[in-house]
């Protein structure tokens, strides 16, 4: 692996391997993350494309061989989000291309609290992990395609998690498998 993607992964897999606490790893790594965001022509064509029928393509970009941590191409269709999910895991975010909203909740007895959103900009990173900061929802409200570029502990595609409904907070079981990308 070389190039730009080949630097990041370089980058940040001591890291993962040597950090304990996931509040220490996700902020390890996001100057990486935003270093890989700001460059061009390391993403390939068929990992930037758009599934018309889905309300995002997500393909896998590097996984490693033990499964400790994965990464992620997410392309949100104009107008789509994802629903409100947590992912059991750390991560973190780094917006490629376009603007996309990210809202933020916590659970409470009485269901679902939003805690506020935030716009993420080519170049911003934000990250998540469990259990008080695994809960968000991306929205693509813009006309175009966006980008994002996720990096997870363990297999995101096979993590089981959850998604929530958002009138009574109710969680139920989800694992989001990959989209196979089309040369
Ligand atoms: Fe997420």
């Amino acid at each position: 692996m070389q190039g730009a993607f080949g630097i990041f992964i370089g980058s940040v897999e001591p890291e993962i391997r040597r950090l304990r606490e996931s509040s220490e790893i996700v902020r390890a790594i996001e100057p990486h993350l935003r270093r890989l965001v700001l460059q061009r022509d390391w993403l390939a064509e068929k990992h930037r494309r758009a599934i018309p029928a889905k309300a995002y393509a997500q393909y896998l970009l590097h996984r490693s061989s033990d499964h400790a941590f994965s990464v992620v191409s997410f392309v949100w269709n104009p107008g789509q989000g994802s629903p409100i999910h947590d992912h059991c895991t750390w991560g973190v975010i780094g917006q490629y291309e376009g603007v996309e909203e990210e809202g933020r909740f916590r659970q409470t007895d009485g269901g679902l609290e939003r805690l506020g959103e935030v716009l993420a900009r080519p170049g911003d990173v934000s990250h998540v992990y469990p259990p008080s900061r695994d809960i968000h929802q991306i929205l693509n409200r813009t006309p175009a395609p966006t980008i994002s570029i996720h990096i997870y502990g363990g297999d995101i595609g096979t993590q089981p998690r959850h998604v929530f409904d958002p009138a009574t907070g109710e969680a139920r079981p989800f694992v989001s498998g990959y989209d196979i990308p089309v040369d």
